[in-house]
Protein backbone atom coordinates (compact mmCIF):
# COMPACT_ATOMS: atom_id res chain seq x y z
CA UNK A 1 0.00 0.00 0.00
CA UNK A 2 1.33 3.72 -0.63
CA UNK A 3 0.85 6.41 1.49
CA UNK A 4 1.35 10.18 0.34
CA UNK A 5 3.96 11.93 3.05
CA UNK A 6 4.29 15.66 3.20
CA UNK A 7 7.91 16.26 2.93
CA UNK A 8 8.18 20.38 2.81
CA UNK A 9 5.64 23.39 2.47
CA UNK A 10 6.81 26.71 1.58
CA UNK A 11 4.96 30.08 1.04
CA UNK A 12 5.06 33.71 -0.71
CA UNK A 13 3.52 36.85 -0.25
CA UNK A 14 3.35 39.48 -2.40
CA UNK A 15 5.73 42.51 -0.97
CA UNK A 16 3.13 44.99 -0.47
CA UNK A 17 0.50 44.67 2.54
CA UNK A 18 -2.33 46.93 2.40
CA UNK A 19 -3.65 48.09 6.12
CA UNK A 20 -7.66 48.21 6.53
CA UNK A 21 -7.12 52.18 7.13
CA UNK A 22 -5.65 52.20 3.43
CA UNK A 23 -8.40 50.73 2.31
CA UNK A 24 -10.98 52.96 4.06
CA UNK A 25 -9.59 55.54 2.24
CA UNK A 26 -10.53 54.01 -1.24
CA UNK A 27 -13.86 52.78 -0.19
CA UNK A 28 -16.64 53.37 2.21
CA UNK A 29 -15.11 51.24 5.53
CA UNK A 30 -13.79 51.20 8.42
CA UNK A 31 -10.87 49.31 10.38
CA UNK A 32 -13.48 48.59 12.88
CA UNK A 33 -16.06 47.33 10.67
CA UNK A 34 -14.19 44.70 9.22
CA UNK A 35 -12.11 43.75 12.20
CA UNK A 36 -15.13 43.11 14.21
CA UNK A 37 -17.14 41.17 11.23
CA UNK A 38 -13.84 38.96 9.49
CA UNK A 39 -10.88 39.25 11.77
CA UNK A 40 -8.69 40.87 8.73
CA UNK A 41 -6.20 43.39 9.82
CA UNK A 42 -4.34 43.51 6.54
CA UNK A 43 -3.75 41.65 3.25
CA UNK A 44 -0.88 41.48 0.50
CA UNK A 45 -2.04 42.68 -3.28
CA UNK A 46 0.13 41.95 -5.80
CA UNK A 47 2.11 44.55 -8.38
CA UNK A 48 2.16 44.32 -11.93
CA UNK A 49 5.10 41.79 -11.54
CA UNK A 50 4.00 39.57 -9.22
CA UNK A 51 1.33 37.09 -11.27
CA UNK A 52 0.04 33.95 -9.48
CA UNK A 53 2.46 31.66 -11.25
CA UNK A 54 5.64 34.04 -9.85
CA UNK A 55 4.00 33.34 -6.60
CA UNK A 56 3.35 29.73 -6.99
CA UNK A 57 6.83 29.20 -8.24
CA UNK A 58 8.76 31.10 -4.99
CA UNK A 59 6.53 29.49 -2.37
CA UNK A 60 7.21 25.60 -4.61
CA UNK A 61 10.71 26.70 -4.26
CA UNK A 62 10.20 26.85 -0.91
CA UNK A 63 8.65 23.48 -0.39
CA UNK A 64 11.37 21.89 -3.02
CA UNK A 65 14.34 23.79 0.04
CA UNK A 66 12.38 22.33 3.21
CA UNK A 67 11.95 18.82 1.14
CA UNK A 68 15.51 18.48 0.34
CA UNK A 69 14.83 18.41 -3.55
CA UNK A 70 14.85 20.25 -6.47
CA UNK A 71 12.23 20.62 -9.25
CA UNK A 72 13.98 17.81 -11.53
CA UNK A 73 12.58 15.35 -8.58
CA UNK A 74 9.15 16.14 -8.77
CA UNK A 75 7.09 13.96 -11.47
CA UNK A 76 3.68 15.66 -10.82
CA UNK A 77 2.70 19.51 -10.07
CA UNK A 78 -1.61 20.11 -9.43
CA UNK A 79 -1.72 23.82 -9.04
CA UNK A 80 -5.19 25.28 -7.58
CA UNK A 81 -6.71 28.48 -8.90
CA UNK A 82 -9.43 30.81 -10.00
CA UNK A 83 -7.31 33.58 -11.28
CA UNK A 84 -4.21 31.88 -13.49
CA UNK A 85 -2.04 33.73 -15.28
CA UNK A 86 -3.70 33.09 -18.63
CA UNK A 87 -6.90 31.27 -19.94
CA UNK A 88 -4.65 28.34 -21.13
CA UNK A 89 -2.23 27.10 -21.07
CA UNK A 90 -2.26 25.72 -17.05
CA UNK A 91 -0.68 28.21 -14.57
CA UNK A 92 1.09 24.90 -13.37
CA UNK A 93 2.91 24.26 -16.59
CA UNK A 94 4.79 27.73 -16.36
CA UNK A 95 6.01 27.15 -12.57
CA UNK A 96 6.71 23.82 -14.13
CA UNK A 97 9.14 25.30 -16.40
CA UNK A 98 10.23 27.92 -13.75
CA UNK A 99 11.82 24.83 -11.26
CA UNK A 100 12.86 23.39 -14.35
CA UNK A 101 10.89 19.86 -13.91
CA UNK A 102 11.42 18.56 -16.98
CA UNK A 103 8.59 16.74 -17.39
CA UNK A 104 6.02 14.68 -15.74
CA UNK A 105 2.46 16.01 -15.25
CA UNK A 106 1.49 19.38 -14.76
CA UNK A 107 -2.10 21.33 -14.19
CA UNK A 108 -4.54 23.33 -12.70
CA UNK A 109 -7.80 22.25 -10.74
CA UNK A 110 -10.36 24.94 -10.24
CA UNK A 111 -12.53 24.30 -7.04
CA UNK A 112 -11.85 28.55 -6.33
CA UNK A 113 -11.52 28.09 -2.01
CA UNK A 114 -11.35 24.83 -1.62
CA UNK A 115 -9.40 24.30 -4.56
CA UNK A 116 -6.14 23.31 -1.86
CA UNK A 117 -7.85 20.53 -1.17
CA UNK A 118 -9.24 19.14 -4.51
CA UNK A 119 -5.35 19.40 -5.53
CA UNK A 120 -4.48 17.46 -2.27
CA UNK A 121 -7.01 14.59 -3.38
CA UNK A 122 -6.05 15.07 -6.52
CA UNK A 123 -2.14 14.22 -6.03
CA UNK A 124 -3.03 11.82 -3.13
CA UNK A 125 -4.89 9.40 -5.71
CA UNK A 126 -2.37 10.13 -8.11
CA UNK A 127 0.42 8.99 -6.08
CA UNK A 128 -1.54 6.08 -4.23
CA UNK A 129 -2.17 4.32 -8.06
CA UNK A 130 1.67 4.65 -8.84
CA UNK A 131 0.95 7.43 -11.71
CA UNK A 132 3.86 9.62 -10.07
CA UNK A 133 6.52 9.36 -7.08
CA UNK A 134 6.57 12.91 -6.37
CA UNK A 135 4.17 15.87 -6.28
CA UNK A 136 3.64 19.85 -5.89
CA UNK A 137 0.37 20.36 -4.72
CA UNK A 138 0.23 23.99 -5.21
CA UNK A 139 -2.58 27.08 -4.37
CA UNK A 140 -1.58 30.11 -5.86
CA UNK A 141 -3.78 33.31 -6.38
CA UNK A 142 -4.17 36.90 -7.31
CA UNK A 143 -7.87 37.62 -6.09
CA UNK A 144 -6.66 41.64 -5.86
CA UNK A 145 -7.14 41.38 -10.02
CA UNK A 146 -10.93 40.05 -10.54
CA UNK A 147 -11.73 42.43 -7.47
CA UNK A 148 -14.50 45.24 -7.70
CA UNK A 149 -13.05 47.66 -5.92
CA UNK A 150 -15.91 49.68 -5.83
CA UNK A 151 -17.44 47.23 -4.18
CA UNK A 152 -16.59 47.32 0.09
CA UNK A 153 -18.94 43.72 0.47
CA UNK A 154 -16.22 41.88 -0.95
CA UNK A 155 -13.20 44.06 -2.02
CA UNK A 156 -11.91 44.08 1.60
CA UNK A 157 -12.64 40.29 2.15
CA UNK A 158 -9.49 39.00 -0.30
CA UNK A 159 -5.67 39.13 -0.95
CA UNK A 160 -2.80 37.25 -3.06
CA UNK A 161 -0.60 34.56 -1.98
CA UNK A 162 0.78 31.17 -3.04
CA UNK A 163 1.21 27.78 -0.26
CA UNK A 164 3.01 24.46 -2.21
CA UNK A 165 3.23 21.21 -0.38
CA UNK A 166 5.97 18.43 -1.63
CA UNK A 167 3.67 15.05 -1.08
CA UNK A 168 6.05 11.69 -2.03
CA UNK A 169 4.50 8.34 -2.09
CA UNK A 170 5.88 6.31 1.11
CA UNK A 171 4.87 2.55 0.96
CA UNK A 172 3.64 1.05 3.84
CA UNK A 173 2.54 -2.82 4.69
CA UNK A 174 -0.78 -3.67 4.10
CA UNK A 175 -1.33 -5.15 7.37
CA UNK A 176 0.80 -1.85 8.69
CA UNK A 177 -0.93 0.40 11.27
CA UNK A 178 -3.87 2.18 9.86
CA UNK A 179 -2.23 5.41 11.25
CA UNK A 180 0.99 6.63 10.31
CA UNK A 181 2.60 9.28 8.50
CA UNK A 182 0.89 10.80 5.27
CA UNK A 183 -2.51 11.30 3.82
CA UNK A 184 -5.35 9.24 5.74
CA UNK A 185 -8.61 10.30 4.77
CA UNK A 186 -10.01 12.90 2.63
CA UNK A 187 -13.52 13.86 1.91
CA UNK A 188 -14.91 16.49 -1.57
CA UNK A 189 -18.19 17.58 -2.14
CA UNK A 190 -19.83 19.66 -4.39
CA UNK A 191 -22.93 21.32 -5.01
CA UNK A 192 -23.71 23.46 -8.22
CA UNK A 193 -27.37 24.86 -7.50
CA UNK A 194 -25.93 27.80 -5.58
CA UNK A 195 -23.67 29.65 -8.13
CA UNK A 196 -25.62 32.91 -7.66
CA UNK A 197 -24.28 33.37 -3.96
CA UNK A 198 -20.75 33.47 -5.70
CA UNK A 199 -19.34 33.68 -8.71
CA UNK A 200 -17.06 35.97 -11.00
CA UNK A 201 -19.41 37.90 -13.72
CA UNK A 202 -17.09 36.97 -16.62
CA UNK A 203 -15.32 33.86 -18.69
CA UNK A 204 -13.99 33.35 -22.51
CA UNK A 205 -17.09 31.46 -23.33
CA UNK A 206 -19.70 33.98 -21.62
CA UNK A 207 -18.93 37.40 -21.79
CA UNK A 208 -15.43 37.00 -23.23
CA UNK A 209 -14.10 39.61 -20.20
CA UNK A 210 -12.25 38.03 -17.18
CA UNK A 211 -15.30 39.59 -15.04
CA UNK A 212 -15.30 40.88 -11.28
CA UNK A 213 -16.31 38.59 -7.81
CA UNK A 214 -20.04 38.86 -6.70
CA UNK A 215 -20.87 37.50 -3.50
CA UNK A 216 -23.74 37.20 -1.27
CA UNK A 217 -21.73 36.77 2.25
CA UNK A 218 -24.55 36.03 4.67
CA UNK A 219 -25.88 33.45 2.74
CA UNK A 220 -22.18 32.16 2.19
CA UNK A 221 -21.38 31.79 6.02
CA UNK A 222 -24.35 29.70 6.81
CA UNK A 223 -23.69 27.62 4.20
CA UNK A 224 -19.85 27.65 5.02
CA UNK A 225 -20.57 26.41 8.76
CA UNK A 226 -23.02 23.45 8.18
CA UNK A 227 -21.08 21.61 5.10
CA UNK A 228 -17.55 22.49 6.97
CA UNK A 229 -18.72 20.46 10.17
CA UNK A 230 -20.47 17.88 7.88
CA UNK A 231 -16.97 17.10 6.31
CA UNK A 232 -15.03 17.71 9.38
CA UNK A 233 -17.02 13.93 10.69
CA UNK A 234 -16.98 12.39 7.53
CA UNK A 235 -13.26 12.84 6.99
CA UNK A 236 -12.73 11.70 10.74
CA UNK A 237 -15.02 8.69 10.66
CA UNK A 238 -13.39 7.64 7.14
CA UNK A 239 -9.69 7.47 9.05
CA UNK A 240 -11.22 6.32 12.46
CA UNK A 241 -10.55 9.32 14.57
CA UNK A 242 -11.75 11.47 16.82
CA UNK A 243 -11.78 15.14 16.70
CA UNK A 244 -10.19 15.12 20.40
CA UNK A 245 -7.34 13.16 17.98
CA UNK A 246 -6.70 16.09 16.26
CA UNK A 247 -3.41 18.38 17.00
CA UNK A 248 -4.19 21.23 14.66
CA UNK A 249 -7.50 22.45 12.43
CA UNK A 250 -5.53 24.32 9.64
CA UNK A 251 -8.48 26.07 7.62
CA UNK A 252 -9.58 27.96 5.05
CA UNK A 253 -9.01 31.97 6.31
CA UNK A 254 -12.39 33.19 5.24
CA UNK A 255 -13.73 34.98 8.31
CA UNK A 256 -12.19 34.70 11.52
CA UNK A 257 -16.24 34.13 12.61
CA UNK A 258 -16.42 30.85 10.49
CA UNK A 259 -13.58 29.30 11.89
CA UNK A 260 -14.42 29.92 15.72
CA UNK A 261 -17.91 28.48 15.03
CA UNK A 262 -16.33 25.55 13.61
CA UNK A 263 -14.04 24.60 15.81
CA UNK A 264 -16.81 24.60 18.27
CA UNK A 265 -19.23 22.54 16.12
CA UNK A 266 -16.29 20.02 16.94
CA UNK A 267 -15.90 20.48 20.04
CA UNK A 268 -12.11 21.91 19.53
CA UNK A 269 -10.50 25.07 21.54
CA UNK A 270 -9.56 27.68 19.26
CA UNK A 271 -5.73 27.41 20.60
CA UNK A 272 -5.43 24.81 17.92
CA UNK A 273 -7.07 26.20 15.09
CA UNK A 274 -4.15 28.12 13.20
CA UNK A 275 -5.21 31.78 12.03
CA UNK A 276 -3.66 33.40 9.42
CA UNK A 277 -6.95 35.66 8.43
CA UNK A 278 -5.88 38.43 10.17
CA UNK A 279 -3.02 38.84 8.66
CA UNK A 280 -3.41 37.19 4.92
CA UNK A 281 -7.25 37.59 4.37
CA UNK A 282 -9.07 34.91 2.26
CA UNK A 283 -6.60 34.12 -0.72
CA UNK A 284 -8.84 31.37 -2.02
CA UNK A 285 -6.85 28.44 -2.82
CA UNK A 286 -3.70 29.51 -1.15
CA UNK A 287 -4.90 30.15 2.21
CA UNK A 288 -5.31 26.54 3.62
CA UNK A 289 -1.75 25.73 2.32
CA UNK A 290 -0.27 29.23 3.21
CA UNK A 291 -1.55 28.89 7.04
CA UNK A 292 0.19 25.17 7.40
CA UNK A 293 3.45 26.77 6.13
CA UNK A 294 3.35 29.55 9.26
CA UNK A 295 2.17 26.72 11.46
CA UNK A 296 5.74 24.55 10.08
CA UNK A 297 8.01 27.15 10.31
CA UNK A 298 6.90 29.09 13.80
CA UNK A 299 7.42 25.37 15.33
CA UNK A 300 3.83 24.72 16.25
CA UNK A 301 3.34 21.64 14.39
CA UNK A 302 5.53 18.95 14.15
CA UNK A 303 6.64 15.45 13.33
CA UNK A 304 3.72 12.97 14.57
CA UNK A 305 0.93 15.44 14.71
CA UNK A 306 -2.62 15.00 13.67
CA UNK A 307 -3.80 17.67 10.99
CA UNK A 308 -6.77 18.98 9.42
CA UNK A 309 -7.42 20.85 6.72
CA UNK A 310 -10.99 21.69 5.61
CA UNK A 311 -11.96 24.22 3.00
CA UNK A 312 -15.01 25.72 1.40
CA UNK A 313 -15.63 27.66 -1.52
CA UNK A 314 -17.47 28.89 -4.22
CA UNK A 315 -19.40 26.21 -6.35
CA UNK A 316 -20.05 25.52 -4.18
CA UNK A 317 -17.49 23.05 -2.89
CA UNK A 318 -15.90 21.96 -0.14
CA UNK A 319 -13.61 19.15 1.83
CA UNK A 320 -11.41 18.23 4.20
CA UNK A 321 -8.07 16.34 4.45
CA UNK A 322 -7.24 14.57 8.06
CA UNK A 323 -2.79 14.00 7.40
CA UNK A 324 -0.32 12.78 10.15
CA UNK A 325 2.55 14.94 9.96
N1 LIG B 1 -17.62 48.24 5.53
C1 LIG B 1 -18.66 48.74 6.21
N2 LIG B 1 -19.91 48.25 6.13
C2 LIG B 1 -20.10 47.19 5.33
C3 LIG B 1 -19.05 46.61 4.59
C4 LIG B 1 -17.78 47.19 4.72
N3 LIG B 1 -16.70 46.70 4.07
N4 LIG B 1 -19.54 45.57 3.89
C5 LIG B 1 -20.83 45.50 4.17
N5 LIG B 1 -21.20 46.47 5.04
C6 LIG B 1 -22.51 46.75 5.59
C7 LIG B 1 -23.63 46.20 4.73
O1 LIG B 1 -23.93 47.14 3.71
C8 LIG B 1 -24.75 46.05 5.72
O2 LIG B 1 -25.33 47.33 5.95
P1 LIG B 1 -26.94 47.48 6.10
O3 LIG B 1 -27.27 46.65 7.30
O4 LIG B 1 -27.10 48.93 6.26
O5 LIG B 1 -27.49 46.90 4.82
C9 LIG B 1 -24.04 45.66 7.02
O6 LIG B 1 -22.66 46.02 6.83
C10 LIG B 1 -24.11 44.17 7.32
O7 LIG B 1 -23.80 43.44 6.15
P2 LIG B 1 -23.82 41.86 6.14
O8 LIG B 1 -23.41 41.39 4.78
O9 LIG B 1 -25.11 41.36 6.69
O10 LIG B 1 -22.65 41.56 7.19
P3 LIG B 1 -22.18 40.22 7.80
O11 LIG B 1 -22.13 40.30 9.26
O12 LIG B 1 -22.84 39.04 7.16
O13 LIG B 1 -20.64 40.19 7.31
C11 LIG B 1 -19.29 39.15 5.61
C12 LIG B 1 -20.35 40.20 5.93
C13 LIG B 1 -19.04 39.13 4.12
C14 LIG B 1 -18.01 39.53 6.34
C15 LIG B 1 -19.75 37.78 6.10
O14 LIG B 1 -21.06 37.54 5.68
C16 LIG B 1 -18.86 36.67 5.62
O15 LIG B 1 -17.71 36.57 5.96
N6 LIG B 1 -19.45 35.76 4.85
C17 LIG B 1 -18.74 34.59 4.35
C18 LIG B 1 -17.89 35.00 3.23
C19 LIG B 1 -17.01 33.88 2.82
O16 LIG B 1 -16.64 33.05 3.57
N7 LIG B 1 -16.69 33.93 1.56
C20 LIG B 1 -15.71 33.14 0.95
C21 LIG B 1 -16.06 31.73 0.92
S1 LIG B 1 -14.75 31.09 0.07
Amino acid sequence: MIRSVIRGSGSALPGKAVSNEELSQRVDTTDEWIVERTGIRQRYIADDGETTSSLATQAAQRALEAAGMDGKDVDLIVLATATPDQTFPATATQVQHNLGCNGGIAFDVAAVCSGFLYALGTADSMLRTGMAKRALVIGAETFSRILDWEDRTTCVLFGDGAGAMVLEAQEVAEDGPKDGPGVLSTKLHADGKHNELLYVDGGPSTTGTVGKLRMKGREVFRHAVVNLSDVLKETLAASGHAAADIDWVVPHQANARILDATARKLGLPAEKVIVTVDQHANTSAASVPLAFDVGIRDGRIKKGDLVMFEAMGGGFTWGASLVRM
